[in-house]
Order: C-alpha cells, then structure tokens, then sequence
C-alpha cells in the first residue's frame, strides 16, 4: 500500500516535470536530466510517464535513456568513484587504474558495489589532464592517482 502511495508520488512529479520542461525545443534530454536530478535516476515507470507526456512511444524513451550514459537507471551508491578514462590519462595508467578499481569494488564503470556504500564510474576528461590520472570521489578531484591510493581513497569513502 505505502510502495504504491510512494511509486503515485513519484510518477506525479516526473509529469509535473515533463509537463513543464515539455514545450522546449529537444525536451526529452532536459526533462531526463532533470528527474536524474531530482531521484537521483530515471527509474522504467519514469519513462513511460515521460513518454505519455511527449507523445512518444516508450521504446523512444528507453532508447535515449539507454543511449546516454550519463542517466543513471538506478539509485547511486553512498559515494560515487569516477575515473577518467580519456586520453591524458590513459597515457599515464588511468586503464590499469580503472580495472583495478573493478577488481576492487567488484564493480563495472556504472554499478554499484553491493553493499551500496561504492558507485563506480568513467568519465571522459575533468579538465585536471596534466595531473592523471584523475579520479573523483563524492564530487572531489584528486590526480596522480596510484592503486594504493585509490585503495586508501576507496577506504575513506563510507
Ligand atoms: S584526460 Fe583525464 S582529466 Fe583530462
């Protein structure tokens, strides 16, 4: 009963924003971010409301969710672990870095550990290409970073 009550809630506020972001040229991608913004992900009963408001089917919707990696499809861990996996820091053991981050977390870029205390992500470039490899944790940029930092960052993230 309380579930349902919850699942209305939600399903009524990704309307009232679909609803509003709707008149906007390309809206899908806006309206998407938005829900992202404010649940955190686009869960599925998301995008079916989004496609009801936009007219669309919800096989375009889940296409676009799908597509962009950005959209997360569910809830994030407690501190979310990005590692930029682009070219500067690729060149400096940002690939070694990140599978020894899986091995670590037990994760693949875009899961979360499961006892959900890790969210292991890539990203393509924070800006800091000099100070590769760069990694970020709970919204911190850190360079230079080594396996056994990134174990003791991983440590500290609780
Ligand atoms: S390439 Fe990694 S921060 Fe730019």
């Amino acid at each position: 009963m309380t579930s349902g009550v919850v699942v209305d809630v939600r399903a009524g506020r990704v309307r009232e924003i679909a609803s509003g972001l709707g008149g906007l040229r390309g809206a899908l991608i806006p309206i998407l971010h938005a829900v992202q913004e404010e649940f955190g992900y686009v869960d599925q009963p998301d995008v079916a409301v989004i496609a009801d408001v936009l007219n669309l089917s919800v096989a375009e919707v889940h296409g676009v969710v799908t597509f962009y990696k950005d959209f997360r499809r569910t809830a994030a861990g407690r501190t979310t672990v990005a590692i930029c996996q682009a070219e500067a820091c690729r060149a400096v053991g940002a690939v070694a870095l990140g599978e020894h981050a899986k091995r670590t977390t037990g994760c693949e870029f875009g899961e979360t550990s499961y006892d959900g205390r890790i969210t292991l992500d890539e990203v393509f470039c924070f800006g800091n290409c000099a100070l590769g490899p760069t990694v970020q944790v709970g919204g911190r940029l850190h360079g230079r970073v080594t396996p056994g930092r990134l174990d003791a960052l991983l440590g500290e993230a609780r």
